[in-house]
């Protein structure tokens, strides 16, 4: 355009020219201003969860599992997060935060050490809850924490009471700014649960449930079939949300789904079936739902047999590294090393669609020998598993490659990224079947016939080919370079 000036032209292709470059910068400034436009509604939150900071962890080491002589200044795989880890988890994403901008955080509680009743009491839980809580704030100034307690966070532990309760008149109290409606805030103190407008997204609403009301080792609730009312009270928040024509975002500690390797079953059967009845029946305002328990990474689709009503529910991997151990009279039962982890989520304001999220962690073994906390990306969801949002159907699409033992790709980095990396094994063909059945299934009945099915599928099968990667890498990553062109 520019050089057609400085030639001799013709009046009337002169004009032709004013009018073409009238069009030209227009549609380019159109196109600005819309590209604009969507980065503005694509932000960004944290989610943090299950820090179980030990404050005993350079004394009496009452959270470790086996014997830790010699405690690296960080953390232990076999111990819960000395306040340097937790420290520098809040310090990271605070300096992500300044970089990026990040409307607001979760948090999905468990936030005490996995100690013993005798060992606390609920004063010292809450101070333990009140320190974190500070941390976050003092870290990341005006931007709300939408928390939850977790099972942990209980005195005695996992007993979540279904009324108003000493623990949730504290916290409500302690997070009171954070919740910052008062209505809501008393909510919060008759049953642990709240829901809240979102930070810069208008068209939100977020849900804290408190779902250790159905965790299975609380004997408060076994017996009540809508503890605290919160059923109920779902069911009109998401109508509500439905009526004004609002996206939701559901967030707590345990969740409904299985815990994937392992298929472990968290809730009273009971209260699995009404809570996941309720998630089928307002799937369509339900944007994603986002919980911790389980220290492992995973994700999932809640669905009806069918395959309708289906809802996402996102796992996210724990700060703490802590090994479990289960005593038994014919040998121990531990866990896998893992290391600490914190979630970034790319989502968009207006309509609640989840984009991306990237998992960011330490490798604890480095961190201590270093004396440094080197955080970084361990991976993107859209990149590692070749999808283009973290949509029910992406996670379908994703589920469907590996049916057949095929997809290894994704089966093998699903279990590297479950252990956020501590171990560099393979997965055995039982995981992976486990990984496909409790990745579309969250009856435990269902997923153990599901996994002998798979077994004799993969036992059966002829070496298998690789599923469409070799088209959908280049297509997506080009897609997520121009997306990301927006926020990176
Ligand atoms: C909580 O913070 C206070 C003030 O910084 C500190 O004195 C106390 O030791 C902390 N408690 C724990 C359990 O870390
Ligand atoms: C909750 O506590 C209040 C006051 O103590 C009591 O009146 C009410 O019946 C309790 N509700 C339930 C569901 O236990
Ligand atoms: C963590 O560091 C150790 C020691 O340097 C190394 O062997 C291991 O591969 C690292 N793991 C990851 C996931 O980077």
């Amino acid at each position: 355009m520019a050089n057609g000036l400085t030639r001799p032209v013709s009046q009337s292709s002169a004009i032709m020219g004013v009018i073409t470059s009238f069009f030209v910068v227009g549609g380019v400034q159109g196109l600005l201003l819309t590209t604009r436009a969507m980065c503005l509604l694509i932000s960004r939150f944290w989610h943090i969860t299950d820090v179980h900071y030990d404050n005993t962890y350079f004394t009496s080491q009452l959270s470790c599992n086996d014997d830790v002589p010699s405690p690296g200044p960080y953390g232990d795989y076999w111990c819960d997060s000395p306040w340097r880890l937790v420290q520098s988890t809040v310090d990271f994403m605070a300096d992500k935060t300044r970089e990026l901008g990040v409307d607001f955080v979760i948090w999905t509680g468990d936030t005490i050490a996995h100690i013993k009743n005798e060992d606390t009491s609920l004063d010292e839980n809450l101070v333990v809850l009140h320190n974190v809580s500070a941390a976050l704030e003092a870290g990341l100034p005006g931007i709300p924490v939408y928390a939850s307690l977790g099972n942990h966070d209980f005195f005695p532990d996992g007993q979540a009471e279904a009324n108003v309760s000493e623990i949730y008149q504290a916290v409500g109290d302690m997070w009171r700014d954070w919740i910052s409606n008062q209505a809501q805030v008393q909510r919060f103190e008759n049953g642990g649960f709240y829901a809240t407008a979102v930070r810069n997204a208008p068209k939100l609403r977020l849900l804290a449930l408190n779902t250790n009301l159905y965790y299975h080792v609380n004997k408060v609730t076994a017996e009540m079939a809508d503890p605290a009312g919160q059923f109920q009270w779902m069911k009109g928040q998401l109508q509500e949300a439905k009526a004004s024509g609002q996206k939701v975002i559901i967030t707590g500690h345990v969740p409904a789904g299985l815990l994937v390797p392992g298929a472990v079953d968290w809730f009273h059967p009971r209260h699995k079936k009404s809570f996941v009845q309720i998630l089928f029946d307002h799937s369509d305002v339900i944007a994603a739902t986002h919980f911790g328990h389980d220290h492992h990474d995973g994700f999932k689709v809640l669905q009806k047999p069918d395959g309708s009503g289906a809802v996402s529910q996102f796992t996210a991997p724990s700060v703490t590294p802590w090994r479990y151990r289960i005593r038994r009279p014919s040998g121990d039962e531990v866990g896998n090393p893992h290391n600490p982890a914190v979630r970034l989520v790319e989502y968009d304001r207006d309509t609640g669609e989840h984009l991306d999220y990237h998992q960011y962690f330490i490798n604890l073994t480095d961190t201590n020998t270093q004396n440094r906390a080197n955080w970084a990306k361990l991976y993107s969801f859209k990149e590692a598993y070749a999808v283009p949002d973290m949509s029910v159907n992406s996670i379908k699409v994703i589920y469907d490659r590996v049916k057949d033992g095929e997809g290894k790709d994704y089966t093998d980095q699903f279990c590297r990224f479950s252990l956020v990396s501590a171990l560099e094994k393979p997965c055995e063909d039982r995981v992976r079947g486990e990984i496909y059945c409790g990745g579309i299934h969250h009856d435990k009945t269902k997923v153990d016939n599901c996994v002998e099915d798979y077994l004799k599928r993969v036992n059966h099968a002829t070496p298998a080919t690789r599923s469409g990667l070799g088209f959908f890498v280049p297509v997506l990553i080009t897609l997520s370079v121009l997306i990301g062109k927006c926020y990176f």
